[in-house]
C-alpha cells in the first residue's frame, strides 16, 4: 500500500483527493452514497454574505467531455451555513474548507468575519475567478492589481485558518497572477476555476444556458489545468491544490506531477456522486503498479523537454 497521506498548509490530509466547491453541495447531501472516510477534505458552495438563489434554469449542460454552468453563487449565506450546515458537516471527520464569495472587497472581508467565529473549519478558500457574475468573483481574479487587493484584505481578517485563493483560468498569465496571491499574503493556491465558455443551440438559435455564457468544466480543461498548475508551482512556492478535469487516480498522479500537492475533483461527481471517494483507491493502485511508495514523490516530478 503506497502512502497517500499529505500535509496541506498544516492542514493533515489522509489522501489527496478534495471534494470541489460547488459541485459536492455542503457535503450532507452526499450521505449514503459516498463514504465520507475516504475523502481527503470537502470544500463546500461558496459562501456569500447574505442568501443566493442563483441565476434561472437551464444553468448546467453537458458538452463534449465537459460541463458548462452559470449556477449563479446559489448558497444559503456564510452565517446560515455557519448555524445550519457546519455543524453536521464537523462531525465527519474530515477537513472542511469554506469556499468565500464575494461581490466587493467589503463582503469578502464579511464572510470571513461571519467564518472566524465559527468552529468546524480548516480553511478558507477565496473564490476570486468564478465567471458566472457581473460583479465580484473573477472581476477580483483577472488582473494582478486588484487580485492583491483582495487577498490583503481578506489575508487581514482571515487570522484562524490557512487562506488559499481559487485562481480563475481566464487570465493572459498564470504565473504573474500567482505571485500576485502570494505577495498578497495566500497560504496555498487552488487551480483552476472554469474556463469561460458559450454552448449553442442551432436549432433555435439561441445559448443552451438562461444567462448565455457559463463556465467549462470536465474532463476537456485537464490540459488547461495541468499546464497552469505547472506554470503557477514555477512561479511562487505555496502549496497548489489542482482542479480541472480530474476523474481518475492517474489524473490525480498527473497533477502531482505537475507540482501539486493535493487535487479537487468537481465535474466527475455530476456523472457518478461516488468518483471523489473512489480516487484515492485508484491513485494507489496506480503507485503500486509503478512501484512508487509514497504519493508524495511525484509532487513536480514531471521530467519537461
Ligand atoms: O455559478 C457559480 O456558482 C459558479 C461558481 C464558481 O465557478 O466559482
Amino acid at each position: 500500500m503506497a502512502d497517500l497521506r499529505t500535509t496541506f498548509c498544516g492542514i493533515g490530509l489522509k489522501n489527496p483527493v478534495i471534494a470541489a466547491s460547488g459541485t459536492f453541495g455542503y457535503g450532507l447531501e452526499f450521505a449514503g452514497q459516498v463514504d465520507f472516510g475516504r475523502l481527503g477534505a470537502i470544500v463546500v458552495k461558496g459562501l456569500s454574505r447574505g442568501p443566493i438563489d442563483g441565476n434561472p434554469s437551464p444553468r448546467l449542460t453537458e458538452t463534449p467531455s465537459g460541463m458548462l454552468n452559470s449556477i449563479g453563487l446559489q448558497n444559503v449565506g456564510a452565517r446560515a451555513f455557519a448555524k445550519e450546515k457546519l455543524p453536521g458537516l464537523a462531525r465527519l471527520g474530515v477537513p472542511i474548507v469554506a469556499n468565500v464569495f464575494g461581490f466587493s472587497i467589503e463582503d469578502y472581508v464579511e464572510v470571513l468575519r461571519v467564518l472566524e467565529d465559527a468552529d468546524g473549519l480548516s480553511a478558507y478558500e477565496l473564490n476570486v475567478s468564478c465567471p458566472n457574475t457581473h460583479r465580484g468573483g473573477l472581476e477580483f481574479g483577472a488582473d494582478a492589481t486588484t487580485l492583491g487587493a483582495a487577498v490583503s484584505a481578506a489575508r487581514s481578517v482571515a487570522r484562524r485558518r490557512p487562506l488559499l485563493v481559487k485562481l480563475s483560468p481566464n487570465v493572459t498569465d498564470i504565473a504573474e497572477i500567482a505571485r500576485a496571491a502570494a505577495e498578497a499574503g495566500a497560504d496555498g493556491l487552488t487551480l483552476i476555476n472554469t474556463l469561460r465558455g458559450l454552448a449553442v443551440d442551432a436549432r433555435s438559435r439561441t445559448p443552451l444556458l438562461s444567462t448565455g455564457y457559463g463556465g467549462l468544466s470536465g474532463p476537456a480543461i485537464k490540459p488547461v489545468a495541468l499546464y497552469m498548475v505547472h506554470r503557477a508551482a514555477q512561479a511562487v512556492d505555496l502549496p497548489i491544490i489542482g482542479a480541472g478535469g480530474v476523474a481518475t487516480g492517474e489524473d490525480v498522479a498527473e497533477f502531482l506531477l505537475c507540482g501539486a500537492t493535493a487535487v479537487q475533483v468537481g465535474t466527475a461527481s455530476f456523472w457518478d456522486p461516488g468518483r471523489t471517494a473512489a480516487l484515492a483507491a485508484e491513485l494507489n493502485s496506480f503507485l503500486d503498479a509503478q512501484s512508487v511508495a509514497s504519493a508524495g514523490e511525484l509532487r513536480g516530478a514531471l521530467e519537461m523537454p
